[in-house]
């Protein structure tokens, strides 16, 4: 069926998509290229179709989720794509979506940002079994990847999303408010995430960082837009494909990310749990995204004893090891380790669900780790030169799965 690729009321692209499996058959025509979505190469007018595809799927349920194919088969979808096609492909994280052929839509009537949405979907997600006869498709969790169970929840005006932990510890609400909170005391921008009880069970509940006239790019995306050469590390090709787009004040951003990262343990930033946020009307970078999505750490997956040990420590995006990664921090001069006096006992508080001998390790290795930037700080910046060493080859998200 023929679809335009919209921003906002702007249609970007004349597409096929095929309604099954919903790719993206055909790119009749592209008529703003400026406005196709980040990193799909134009040559001469003709846009990357698997580009585009590849962009296209990223905005889908992974299907590896947990209870991701149950939720399917309650509502009678065949896979994420059609699941996604009845949202028109629209998000919380940006102002695309596809329109029908023929159709009068606008983005002003359907958008998620502005209206409250169907609960149906998320209800599914969740698990919530009880199905109505009429189930309304129209959800923005149908475009919301990440592996995590999670929902999209209207409050105050506003989408919520609400994300649990995987088993068996269900440690990623507690340390995604940890996060916040050591953010809060460090002064680094980033999204307010809350820890929430429900049904007995934890998550953690923040707020949408984006504006119907803002999107989320992620760090993924941006290192699409040039060709990577050997000879680059990792680290210095996002800063490069930044400082080729315009957008500002990367690396302060970069210093604080890393930083929190190691203080937190953090096993998971891949390239697309941070990026750069850009205005949809002025195609303007407006800079760095606050800081999102750092709940798989603390030794969320380990046991007490491999926490205290400290071994067996993931770590991306750019570096394998966390040590190296953090010799890529330009400036240490703005940490004030002072500020997280009493953040075990703020820890204490809010982990209640968190078994003691656990929360005794979780904090006997974050203050290890606090000690190192404190050495690391008084020592001052950057040990190791931008070299490739180490660098983390691929790009791959944890998917939980045991
Ligand atoms: N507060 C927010 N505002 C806008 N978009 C958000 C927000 N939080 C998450 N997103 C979008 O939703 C996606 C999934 O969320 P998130 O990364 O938190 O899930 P996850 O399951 O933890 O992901 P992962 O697979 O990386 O573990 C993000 O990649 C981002 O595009
Ligand atoms: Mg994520």
């Amino acid at each position: 069926m023929k679809y335009s690729l919209m921003q906002q009321d702007i249609v970007v692209a004349d597409l096929e998509i095929e309604e099954i499996t919903g790719r993206i058959q055909k790119i009749y025509q592209v008529w703003e290229a400026e406005r196709m979505p980040v990193g799909v190469p134009i040559r001469r007018g003709i846009a990357d179709r698997t580009a585009l595809n590849e962009w296209w799927a990223d905005r889908m349920i992974p299907l590896y989720r947990e209870g991701v194919p149950e939720a399917l088969s309650d509502l009678q979808m065949p896979n994420p794509a059609a699941l996604s096609l009845h949202s028109l492909g629209m998000s919380v994280s940006d102002a695309y979506w596809i329109r029908p052929e023929g159709s009068h839509l606008t983005w002003e009537e359907k958008n998620f940002f502005a209206h409250a949405f169907s609960e149906d979907v998320g209800n599914a997600l969740m698990g919530q079994r009880e199905m109505k006869s009429a189930v309304d498709l129209h959800s923005p969790d149908s475009t919301t990847d990440g592996y995590l169970k999670k929902r999209w929840e209207w409050i105050d005006k506003r989408p919520y999303l609400l994300k649990g932990g995987s088993p068996p510890y269900f440690q990623q609400p507690f340390a995604e408010a940890v996060a916040s909170e050591v953010m809060d005391r460090l002064e680094i921008r980033h999204v307010p995430y809350t820890l929430v009880m429900r049904d007995g069970r934890p998550y953690s509940l923040c707020e949408d960082f984006v504006t119907q006239d803002t999107e989320l790019v992620s760090a993924w995306r941006i290192m699409q837009t040039r060709k990577k050469a050997s000879s680059i590390s990792v680290y210095q090709h996002f800063v490069n494909c930044c400082e080729a787009l315009g957008a500002p004040d990367v690396i302060p951003a970069l210093d604080r990310m890393i930083v929190l990262d190691y203080i937190l343990a953090n096993e998971d930033r891949h390239l697309s749990n941070f990026g750069l946020v850009r205005d949809v009307r002025s195609l303007s970078w407006i800079g760095f995204a606050p800081i999102y999505d750092s709940g798989s750490a603390l030794g969320y997956d380990k046991t007490a004893q491999q926490i205290r040990s400290g071994t067996g420590i993931v770590c991306k995006p750019f570096k394998k090891r966390h040590e190296d990664q953090l010799s890529l921090v330009s400036s240490f001069d703005w940490i004030d380790l002072e500020a997280l006096c009493g953040l075990d006992a703020w820890m204490r508080r809010i982990g209640t669900y968190i078994e003691e001998d656990r929360m005794e390790a979780i904090l006997f290795s974050m203050h290890r780790r606090i000690d190192r930037i404190q050495e690391m700080a008084e020592r001052g910046s950057r040990g190791v030169a931008l070299s490739t060493e180490g660098d983390v080859e691929k790009n791959v998200a944890e998917d939980y799965k045991r």
